[in-house]
């Protein structure tokens, strides 16, 4: 981060991170961006669910997972009869990251810089919130929430217990389930994003 950023006030106040987070110049990501994407969801939600960025339709629209990874999560929720809405989702990096391919603005994966540049807000979402459990979508959320040593393939779909004694799991990312090919594989990654994703069932009574 640049070393003029103010911190972001980590002060259990959420819509004072929110407000402050529309203004954020950490990295350089807010230049092309539409809008920062904060998360969202009940403040006294149990489960928090943190993703990886926004993407072209997030970006458009300013809410998490709105697009077709969101869509995609919806299913998966809707299959094990969870409820979204008591759910805080929110993502690792908060601008969309993108290069032009003629019309169309082509997702890129955040770098290292932004991911640290952003965890900060994100830090400040998980102690305004204190959930009780902690879902990450993808390597790149497990890695923001459990650590860089965290390896997703070996892990995912098993409770991890952090420090301060709330819970935690990882599954694939959506998009990464969506980019399978159509076919035997996809259907493996679905179900096994779906599996990983029951773990909630235990939580969410
Ligand atoms: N992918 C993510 O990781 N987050 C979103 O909000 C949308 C797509």
């Amino acid at each position: 981060a640049p070393a003029a950023a103010p911190p972001p006030p980590v002060d259990g106040d959420l819509d004072r991170l929110r407000g402050a987070a529309h203004a954020c110049r950490r990295c350089e990501l807010w230049r092309d961006a539409t809008q920062t994407v904060f998360g969202e969801g009940p403040r006294d939600a149990r489960i928090v669910v943190v993703g990886e960025q926004p993407g072209d339709t997030e970006d458009l629209r300013g809410r998490p997972f709105v697009g077709p990874a969101g869509e995609l999560f919806d299913r998966a929720l809707a299959e094990l009869g969870l409820d979204r809405a008591r759910f805080y989702v929110t993502n690792a990096v908060k601008h969309f990251r993108f290069e032009m391919r003629g019309k169309v603005r082509l997702h890129r994966n955040p770098e290292v810089m932004h991911q640290r540049a952003c965890h900060a807000w994100l830090e400040g979402e998980l102690a305004a919130i204190r959930p009780e459990v902690v879902v990450c979508l993808g390597a790149i959320a497990a890695r923001a929430v459990f650590g860089t040593r965290f390896r997703l393939m070996a892990s995912r779909g098993t409770w991890h217990v952090q420090d301060d004694g709330s819970r935690g799991f990882a599954t694939v990312h959506p998009a990464w389930v969506l980019r399978q090919p159509v076919g035997a594989l996809r259907e493996a990654a679905w179900r096994g994003f779906v599996d990983d994703l029951a773990l909630l069932r235990e939580r969410d009574r």
